[in-house]
């Protein structure tokens, strides 16, 4: 067995938020432990579950040079870790109208000219808690892939944490969005059951069972929620509803 100590669940630990020592169970995220410390997180604090992005946090311990990074809802504190929290990075990020840009491969190097300097080092991916390949789709956006960068960045919450340790000062979750707005207004094949559901929709198809709805109490709208027809757990995939009123079937 390893010599190392095994921190107990309950053992506190101490951390340094903004130069102050709070003592804080071992086992809590950044973000648990600041409030465990008795701050109130009314910015920089959104989802808690590693999703909206809006807790990017910069850590340093005092054994070593590196400055990282991570989500406080997702990162369990260390001993010594000296915290700062940023909410949401801020990157530059270009001006630019999406109706006006042609899908073409430049579309990248025109409007983040700085992509040139990427040095391929690789600190973006290692930084993603997303783990998602930053540099991958780095190296597809000089090239002009717009559909390689789109989907190799679909995952991305934009917390900005891989343009933090960036020596080229590149904004990688702005590069991406753009080639998901490029792809999904000018690439991305057209869904025909969403046209024929907008289609239903501005027909009326649904404006009589939405009034009925609006005009329930909350103990009706209750019960019928509870009481609807759910799709099997387990249904074949052309599963349909016995009542088709409120469905768009072929
Ligand atoms: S951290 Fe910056 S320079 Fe390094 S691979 Fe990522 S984008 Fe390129
Ligand atoms: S690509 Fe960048 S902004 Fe997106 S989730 Fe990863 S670190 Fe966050
Ligand atoms: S609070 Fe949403 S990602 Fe951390």
């Amino acid at each position: 067995m390893s010599e190392e100590k095994v921190k107990s669940k309950d053992e506190l630990v101490p951390i340094f938020f903004m130069g102050k020592c709070y003592e804080v169970p071992s086992s809590l995220t950044i973000q648990k432990a600041l409030e465990y410390a008795g701050y109130q997180l009314v910015r920089g604090c959104g989802c808690r579950g590693g999703i909206c992005g809006a807790c990017g946090t910069v850590f340093r311990y005092p054994d070593s040079y590196k400055i990282e990074v991570g989500l406080a809802c997702q990162t369990v504190v260390q001993p010594n870790m000296y915290i700062a929290q940023l909410p949401f990075f801020p990157g530059n990020k270009a001006t630019y109208n999406i109706a006006d840009l042609e899908p073409n491969g430049s579309v990248f190097t025109a409007l983040y000219p700085e992509l040139y300097k990427c040095i391929g080092c690789g600190t973006c991916t290692r930084s993603c808690p997303m783990d998602i390949d930053v540099l991958g789709y780095m190296s597809k956006a000089i090239r002009g892939d717009i559909e390689g960068v789109a989907k190799g960045s679909f995952d991305c919450v934009m917390c900005g944490l891989c343009s933090g340790r960036c020596p080229a000062e590149e904004v990688q979750f702005y590069i991406a969005i753009l080639a998901r707005r490029l792809y999904a207004l000018h690439m991305q094949p057209r869904s025909a059951h969403l046209k024929r559901a907008i289609n239903s929709a501005e027909e009326g198809q649904w404006t009589e069972g939405i009034a009925k709805l609006k005009a329930m109490n909350l103990d009706t709208l209750k019960k019928v929620y509870s009481e609807r027809e759910m799709e099997p757990h387990m249904g074949p995939e052309d599963w349909i509803p016995g009542d088709t009123n409120y469905v768009n079937v072929d």
